[in-house]
């Protein structure tokens, strides 16, 4: 009987103790091996490079009042101002049909003209355009533009809406291509995110910097948080012009006070787009991309990954602490 009660007693003063450290043990475990696995799959910089440039043939959809003639006229969409000429190219098929003339035109002003029939059979028309023509590289297919020596002025002078209009004679027929031309230095990489580390916990502040590549015009930069786009007046934005260079970078900060709101699953999407001003012809993005999580751990982001065993006997000294923990709270509870 005695025993019976000791026995009940036992499992009373000692079995409800081991249970509570049991579960509690369990429980600890399984949140260790969720910050195992957060830690495992923790997010890395995520650059991505999106280089879809479109640059279609402008001027070939002619309508049936145009006769159908010209193929098309070719430019470069983007023509990099510090290059001494610019070529473009006029393509076309009179159909067996005698040529009248070539005209073409910037922004509607007259550029150049060539018709076999005249004397001489090359005109140009200089000054309107602030752009001289090479009447020696210039003929019935094409034109050669040349520039200046500023850059500046390039910008200017190259840029524009050009037209070859094309015409025969017996029977009189006319047609013209198109094409947009848009000067610029394209910028050689993508931007580049600092300030950001792996984990943030709401409350903090995410301060981040991204910087452009160099470039003519300087480029506009935005700030994406999960996909949307961060209003301009949270973002400071300063120019730097390294002297003797045409071309700038573009710096912008963001200082954002991190709410849960911003976290979805857990973890934040950063993006930082790098857009260059006029360039309408080709759909190009500069993008850097980050993934951040909710959580515990402020690692900086740029941190070499951590050696498998320093890995392993962080995860020791871990579950170790927690075990302390866990009989420390059982001894409190019991
Ligand atoms: C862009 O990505 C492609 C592969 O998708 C790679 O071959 C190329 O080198 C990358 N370019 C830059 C500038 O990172
Ligand atoms: C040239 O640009 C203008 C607007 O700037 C646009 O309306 C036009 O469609 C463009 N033409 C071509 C051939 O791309
Ligand atoms: C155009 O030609 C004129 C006369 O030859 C010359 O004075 C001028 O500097 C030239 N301009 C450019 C942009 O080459
Ligand atoms: C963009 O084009 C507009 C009109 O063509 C011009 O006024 C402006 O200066 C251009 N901006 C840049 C940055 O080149």
């Amino acid at each position: 009987m005695s025993t019976a009660t000791r026995q009940t007693s036992a499992v009373g003063l000692v079995g409800r103790p081991m249970l509570i450290r049991l579960v509690l043990l369990t429980l600890l475990l399984l949140l260790d091996a969720r910050l195992a696995t957060g830690i495992k799959h923790s997010p890395r910089l995520v650059k991505r490079n999106s280089s879809s440039s479109s640059s279609s043939p402008p001027g070939n959809n002619a309508t049936p009042e145009r006769n159908n003639m010209v193929r098309g006229l070719r430019a470069p969409a983007v023509v990099d101002p510090r290059s001494p000429e610019l070529l473009l190219r006029c393509e076309y098929d009179l159909g067996g049909n005698e040529l009248y003339a070539v005209n073409w035109f910037r922004n509607e002003d007259v550029l150049f003209r060539y018709s076999p029939s005249l004397v001489p059979k090359a005109t140009a028309y200089p000054g309107v355009a602030d752009v001289n023509v090479s009447l020696e590289h210039s003929n019935a297919e094409q034109l050669l533009l040349i520039g200046h020596q500023d850059v500046q002025r390039n910008m200017k002078s190259y840029e524009g809406t050009y037209v070859c209009e094309v015409s025969t004679e017996r029977p009189f027929l006319t047609d013209y291509g198109v094409a947009n031309v848009s000067a610029a230095i394209l910028p050689k990489a993508n931007p580049v995110l600092e300030g950001l580390r792996h984990n943030y916990q709401v409350g903090e502040f995410l301060e981040l910097a991204c910087t452009s590549a160099p470039s003519l015009p300087p480029a506009e930069l935005s700030f994406y948080l999960n996909g949307r786009k961060i209003d301009q007046s949270r973002v400071r934005s300063e120019r730097m012009h390294p002297s003797n260079e045409a071309t700038s970078s573009t710096r912008s900060e963001l200082s954002l006070k991190l709410e849960r709101q911003h976290f979805q699953n857990g973890i934040l999407k950063v993006a930082c787009v790098a857009r260059i001003a006029n360039l309408t012809q080709i759909s190009r993005d500069y993008r850097v991309e980050a993934v951040i999580a909710l959580g515990a751990a402020n690692q900086p982001l740029a941190q070499a990954p951590p050696s498998p065993n320093s890995a392993a006997a962080s995860r020791l000294y871990r579950y170790l602490g927690l075990l302390v923990v866990a009989f420390w709270a059982v001894g409190k509870i019991a």
